[in-house]
């Protein structure tokens, strides 16, 4: 009898990997797992019950039973490890073969594997996954990169698993090289603007305006019921009212206010720099949890740089409708500027993403997931090449109705020595970039002056320099 071969194979059985494993399996297709630590290799055969999973004990037997030409998925740390992976199987691997990341590889590395794979004729997919432990069990955003052969491949398998919206898969395929890869950094980059928008919403109302965690709860949870509907409003709803079994207290209050960080925001921010597009949102919550991570200094600067009562002036129902839009406000101009990122990107490394396909992917199965994502995908729907969602006919209007109350919240917190620095990066944003007249042309002046840098004028073309003594 002819042995059992299997449709895909997983290398990397943590969370991640054994969660999609089962996903997969439970739509149909058979796979097989693989992972250096076989505990976890026992852990999904313990997990597979009769689903068409089989774990191997060794790499050699793990490719040995997929049916060629093979499809290997990795899901282990970025960095070294998915090298490591890759020199191990590539002596067990045909030509024709498919090796996919689904980790959170740097794009630069997923380019120079691809380069590399390509030339030993392996097709090599970058693709991003979202959505966490949940998400991959139950339904991820998938955010696929690579040959365009290749992805077609896989295409019934990442549509059934990916997390639906209505009938629609959240995945498709976006383009070529690290497209993928690159689409999920800027998620991530995203997700950490808005987890700083939610956290710095959270310290205006507890410490501006003593709201206690079960009313902080019913904010978040109010938030999420409206137009603020989002993944991170509803979990941080939920969030509030979980208490600690070891204290009794609410489990937030006894965590330490240190964020850590795995890089992929900071990456965002590295190479939204390099490709000269403005991200002070994302740049200011990557800042933000720098400073986090100062706990000792910041406990010391405390005592000499004394706060005063950071109580907010003001009616606080009052106030608790205008933090509503503010957040409205700076959400919007968050998503704004990672699309903006994505839409130069596209052009610098020739990814030809389409807008409205990333919108699209992402209003189910992510962290980022989103109401306002339907409107952000109807935007590029009319618009594709719409250089900023700031412009955009509906989200203009929306922008020009809650601007005003970001305005204020920020100067409520700002005199209360509260930070907030990616409330304040949203509408520092926004009044520049509605700014037709920035004094840019002084810093042109500057920049001749002690450097013979030259300038434009506004009356003539060509580059000018004046001697400024
Ligand atoms: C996701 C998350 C996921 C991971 C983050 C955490 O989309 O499911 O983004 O990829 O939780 O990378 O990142 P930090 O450790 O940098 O916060």
């Amino acid at each position: 009898m002819a042995e059992q071969k299997y449709e895909i194979g997983m290398v990397g059985l943590g969370v991640m990997g054994r969660n999609l494993v089962l996903n997969i399996a439970d739509h149909g297709y058979s796979v097989s797992g693989y992972d250096k630590d076989l505990s976890k290799v026992q852990q999904l055969e313990t997990e597979a019950g009769s689903r068409h999973i089989k774990s191997a004990q060794t790499l050699k037997e793990f490719v040995s039973m997929l049916s060629t030409p093979r499809a290997i998925m990795m899901l282990v740390p970025a960095g070294q490890v998915v090298d490591s992976v890759i020199h191990d199987l590539l002596p067990l691997l045909e030509k024709g073969d498919l090796i996919i990341d689904a980790g959170n590889s740097h794009f630069k590395d997923t380019d120079l594997r691809s380069k590399s794979l390509a030339e030993k004729s392996i097709l090599y997919m970058g693709v991003g996954v979202s959505g966490g432990e949940e998400g991959a069990r139950n339904g991820p955003s998938l955010m696929p990169g690579g040959p365009k052969e290749a992805y077609e491949r896989v295409r019934p398998i990442f549509e059934a698993v990916a997390a639906h919206v209505g009938e629609d898969p959240c995945v498709t395929y976006l383009g070529p090289g690290s497209a993928g890869h690159y689409v999920k950094m800027v998620h991530n980059g995203i997700e950490y603007g808005l987890m700083q928008l939610i956290a710095e919403s959270y310290d205006v109302m507890k410490r501006g305006l003593e709201l206690s965690d079960k009313e902080l709860s019913v904010v978040f949870s109010n938030w999420n019921g409206a137009e603020l509907n989002a993944y991170l409003m509803e979990i941080t709803s939920r969030i509030f009212i979980k208490v600690d079994e070891k204290t009794g207290k609410h489990l937030v209050d006894v965590i330490l206010d240190e964020a850590r960080q795995k890089g992929t925001g900071m990456w965002t921010s590295q190479d939204a720099m390099d490709i000269q597009v403005p991200t002070p949102v994302i740049d200011a919550a990557v800042v933000a949890r720098n400073l986090s991570a100062l706990k000792g200094e910041r406990e010391a600067a405390g005592k000499k740089l004394k706060v005063r009562k950071s109580r907010l002036k003001g009616k606080r129902d009052a106030i608790l409708t205008k933090l509503k839009g503010a957040m409205f406000a700076a959400m919007i101009v968050t998503y704004a500027q990672g699309m903006a990122q994505l839409r130069t990107a596209s052009k610098v490394y020739k990814y030809d993403l389409k807008l409205e396909d990333i919108a699209r992917i992402w209003r189910g199965g992510c962290i980022i997931r989103s109401a306002l994502l339907e409107d952000i995908r109807a935007a590029y729907l009319a618009h594709p090449d719409l250089p900023n969602l700031l412009i955009d006919k509906r989200l203009r209007k929306v922008v020009m109705s809650v601007q005003k109350d970001l305005r204020t919240v920020v100067g409520l917190a700002v005199k209360a020595g509260l930070p907030i620095p990616c409330l304040m990066a949203s509408l520092a944003y926004f009044d520049a970039y509605r700014s037709a007249w920035l004094p840019a042309n002084l810093i042109q002046a500057q920049r001749d002056d002690f450097g013979a840098h030259t300038y434009e004028r506004v009356d003539a073309k060509g580059v000018f320099h004046t001697s400024w003594e």
